[in-house]
């Protein structure tokens, strides 16, 4: 069976694909930030994911105001990128599994997530920004992606609670798979930004600190924040932790953390990585 062996969660700025093709790693503006990923490598490379599960909001490369689901789910083979117009270069192709997402889109609409499916799916840099930190360098990404993307850029957006429900039935959804894959999740964007308005570059650490630590323990804490009090404490951008919530409630098991960075700012944003553990339940390692 397949089984979800972690997560990680990750900022998904552009700038950092521009520094990412200037080898500005270690330039003391961008140390702080990359040196964070130096325990995600190791990590990965010990834990070796088959696919990730992503899930990311897409910011007007596939989907538009025009016609802009809540939920969709790629099933493709391939996942390109295109020029976003942010001046950094086109990123690779990232396979995809297209069976395992069939599989994943027939259990979530049996659970009542009815899903927008996409056979053919552009991502853009809040999927291949983090794949890139996570998986440096220009050859063939080693892992395969399903990308789940949020509305987290036209309102109404969805809940806090209902993202956290999606998750847990991706979760559920990823252990019923057959084949014995191991499968990281990840959550793209955040944490605390605003890009434009009165209060364009607003942060506030307090609460992605408190958000931080509620992600590991206690999830449901975040169900309590409404979507304009999320806009009020993280910013309008901030609400991209709906992709971090998501990635949480996949997690299955007993959920610890591995490793955190925290950095103000990355351009306009706190940028947060974080790597959490996912270790079967016990009664479950009995049965
Ligand atoms: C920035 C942050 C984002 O989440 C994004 O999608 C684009 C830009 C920024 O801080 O520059
Ligand atoms: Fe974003």
């Amino acid at each position: 069976m397949a089984q979800i062996i972690g997560a990680v969660a990750s900022t998904h700025v552009p700038a950092i694909g521009k520094a990412i093709a200037e080898q500005k790693q270690n330039d003391p503006y961008w140390q702080p930030f990359f040196s964070g990923f130096d325990y995600v490598h190791q990590w990965l490379g010990r834990v070796k994911p088959d696919v990730a599960v992503v899930f990311y909001n897409d910011h007007g490369l596939n989907f538009f105001l025009d016609k802009l689901p809540t939920f969709a789910i790629g099933a493709a083979a391939e996942y390109r990128n295109e020029d976003e117009g942010w001046g950094i270069p086109v990123s690779r192709a990232l396979a995809g599994d297209a069976a395992f997402s069939w599989h994943l889109i027939e259990r979530l609409v049996a659970d009542e997530f009815d899903m927008t499916v996409c056979q053919d799916m552009l991502v853009d840099h809040a999927v291949t920004i983090p794949m890139a930190l996570m998986w440096p360098g220009n050859s063939a990404c080693p892992v395969k992606i399903i990308p789940i993307s949020i509305n987290t850029v036209q309102h109404p957006l969805p809940s806090v609670a209902r993202c956290l429900k999606l998750g847990r039935a991706v979760g559920r959804a990823i252990e019923s798979y057959a084949q014995n894959l191991k499968v990281l999740v990840v959550g793209t964007g955040g944490l605390s930004h605003q890009l434009d308005g009165a209060r364009a570059g607003f942060i506030n650490k307090d609460f992605d600190q408190f958000c931080m630590e509620k992600i590991v323990s206690d999830p449901e804490a975040l169900t309590r924040y409404s979507i304009p009090k999320l806009v009020e404490l993280s910013g309008a951008q901030g609400v991209e932790l709906l992709n971090w919530v998501a990635m949480r409630g996949a997690l299955t098991g007993q959920v610890s953390q591995l490793h955190r960075n925290y950095h103000i700012p990355i351009s306009n944003t706190a940028a947060a990585t974080m790597v959490l553990d996912n270790l079967p339940k016990s009664s479950r390692k009995a049965a």
